[in-house]
């Protein structure tokens, strides 16, 4: 499909993780036959593109961030045929639809790398990193993966080793090489061809591996030692003129993030890489360093660095963080008050909006009682981690329940049926026991809920473009659990006031002056007097000011 040159910025994205979405067959995973049934209510919420994670065929030991086949569906989420209806039944409503490219990477039963390791000497030998072994026999180097645990497997038939950032099971492919390059670019071009209207790409910020020295150990851990190297961007140009560009196609890349200089490297359009970035950020990370404060910072950071010609996605959740009311909100006591916030922070802000699936909802953590219970890679290699470091087991699954990728991933809460209507059968992961309050039935009849709390908040962005194309100015830049910010543009401004804390606290700024229409509130405000406002626990007050 063509696209006009900037339609990105219109949309409203909504990720599914289709394994947790909604199951059409009663085995207990989620699959596009669901997400076809489920089209309707993507439509009701107003929404204009769904990205969804890999649905290529993957022996799921990353849940399909380990692809054996990218031009194959994944048999649990059904047939090409089944991808086709729902692509069409996704466009005939106006939904763009934007696939996960996952190109750093592959599975290790993808055929290249059950070629590649074979030998030295055959075709594919290649299109993976293979180091000899340092002098005393040990890996060639000592990075770390992003799981946990050495970057480099040991494969006795070529007596080298295979460099894998992630799992080992997803062995990185090797960039540097053309004809795997051309390779990669081919899928893309068979996924255009099928009328895909943009792309989510994976973990794309470490393409150079810069394993000649480059990398730097000294400041960056891990297998972020390489993050955006020149090699990179090298790449990252050639693929979005080659495959990309001529159709306006839609991209946002998972970046590494270390200064300014990488999101306007990443996204300004004089560039040619990416339309916007998801910056990747290890959820114990964020769970540790996330404030109001460093928001405010990382907010008027961004849009700064991105204003001239860039852009910027804008999201608080998705299938590798923990919920976003459990993390930047308050599950228990301001639930719902703080759900409707951080919503409206993020759709007042410049830039794209991402919706994860269920946040809508304002679904929230759960805490599994036992490590068997979880089914993610990197929360199993975190526990046995903490173990093997000398934590007692109730340590370590305290502390895994906290970082769990599976926080995110636990089944769609539909309605008060069993298993939140989620499925017929046994999900493969657990439902959280609170779908009974909790769901999508309950609330698309509430007209106070969470849920039609977005419906307006969506549609208010379409009606006004101030929203999207408005300029942004940071009001709070001092210390302090408020955030408030004015969008503007043509002669009109609005002011968007955000309360981060259960306290009430008070605000007024010069640039309030003057009358005041109310647009959204979530505390029922239907007017404003004077220049100061007491805001309540996780208020958040949208309105124009003439
Ligand atoms: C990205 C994905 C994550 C996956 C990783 C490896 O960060 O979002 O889910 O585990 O890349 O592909
Ligand atoms: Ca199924």
């Amino acid at each position: 499909m063509r696209h006009q040159k900037d339609w990105f910025k219109e949309l409203v994205v909504y990720q599914i993780y289709p394994r947790s979405f909604k199951d059409g067959n009663g085995d207990g995973v989620g699959d596009l036959k669901g997400m076809i049934q489920k089209l309707d209510y993507l439509k009701e919420l107003g929404i204009n593109a769904v990205w969804m994670s890999p649905v290529y065929a993957s022996p799921n030991v990353d849940n399909g961030y380990d692809i054996s086949d990218y031009y194959q569906i994944m048999d649990e989420f059904g047939t090409m045929e089944d991808w086709e209806a729902f692509r069409d039944g996704a466009h005939e409503r106006g939904i763009a639809i934007i696939m996960d490219l996952v190109l750093n990477h592959s599975s290790d039963l993808h055929h290249w790398f059950q070629e590649s390791k074979k030998s030295k000497d055959n075709p594919y030998s290649d299109y993976y990193i293979w180091r000899d072994p340092s002098e005393d026999g040990k890996e060639p180097n000592e990075w770390q993966s992003v799981f946990g645990g050495s970057a480099w497997e040991y494969v006795p038939e070529r007596g080298q080793y295979y460099l894998h950032f992630f799992a080992k099971q997803q062995p990185d492919l090797n960039w540097d090489n053309e004809e795997a390059r051309e390779k990669i670019f081919d899928i893309i071009r068979f996924w255009n061809e099928k009328g895909v209207d943009g792309y989510r790409i994976d973990a794309i910020s470490y393409l150079d591996k810069g394993l000649d020295g480059r990398a730097n150990m000294e400041e960056l851990f891990g297998t972020a030692s390489c993050a955006n190297l020149e090699g990179t961007h090298r790449y990252i140009q050639e693929m979005v003129r080659k495959t990309i560009a001529p159709d306006h196609l839609m991209t946002v890349g998972e970046v590494i993030v270390n200064s300014t200089r990488d999101a306007w490297n990443y996204t300004s359009a004089s560039r040619g890489e990416f339309d916007m970035a998801i910056p990747f950020i290890p959820p114990i990370v964020e769970i540790e360093t996330w404030s109001p404060e460093n928001l405010k910072k990382t907010i008027t950071e961004t849009y700064e660095a991105t204003k001239e010609d860039g852009w910027w996605a804008r999201f608080f959740s998705n299938h590798d963080k923990p919920r976003q009311v459990s993390l930047y909100g308050n599950d228990s006591t301001c639930w719902k008050e703080s759900a409707k916030m951080l919503a409206s922070f993020l759709h007042t802000l410049p830039g794209t909006p991402f919706v994860y699936q269920g946040e809508e909802l304002g679904m929230t953590n759960i805490k599994l009682p036992s490590i068997e219970d979880y089914d993610d890679i990197d929360t199993k290699n975190y526990y046995r981690t903490m173990i093997e470091e000398g934590a007692s087991e109730e340590e370590a699954l305290r502390a895994s329940q906290n970082i769990s990728r599976d926080n995110a991933r636990t089944p769609m809460q539909w309605d008060a049926s069993a298993n939140g209507g989620f499925t017929e059968g046994t999900p493969w992961l657990s439902v959280n026991p609170n779908y009974v309050d909790i769901n999508a039935e309950q609330q698309m009849k509430d007209e106070d809920s969470i849920f039609r709390f977005y419906q307006k908040l969506i549609g208010l962005r379409k009606e006004h473009p101030v929203l999207v194309y408005g300029d942004f100015r940071m009001l709070t830049e001092e210390e302090g659990k408020l955030i408030a910010f004015t969008r503007s543009l043509d002669g009109e401004t609005w002011a968007a006031i955000h309360n981060f804390s259960a306290e009430e606290c008070r605000f007024g700024h010069e640039a309030l002056a003057g009358e005041k229409t109310v647009m959204l509130s979530n505390y029922g405000r239907t007017g404003l007097d004077g220049d100061s406002i007491c805001l309540k626990p996780y208020e958040t007050i949208v309105f124009s000011v003439k």
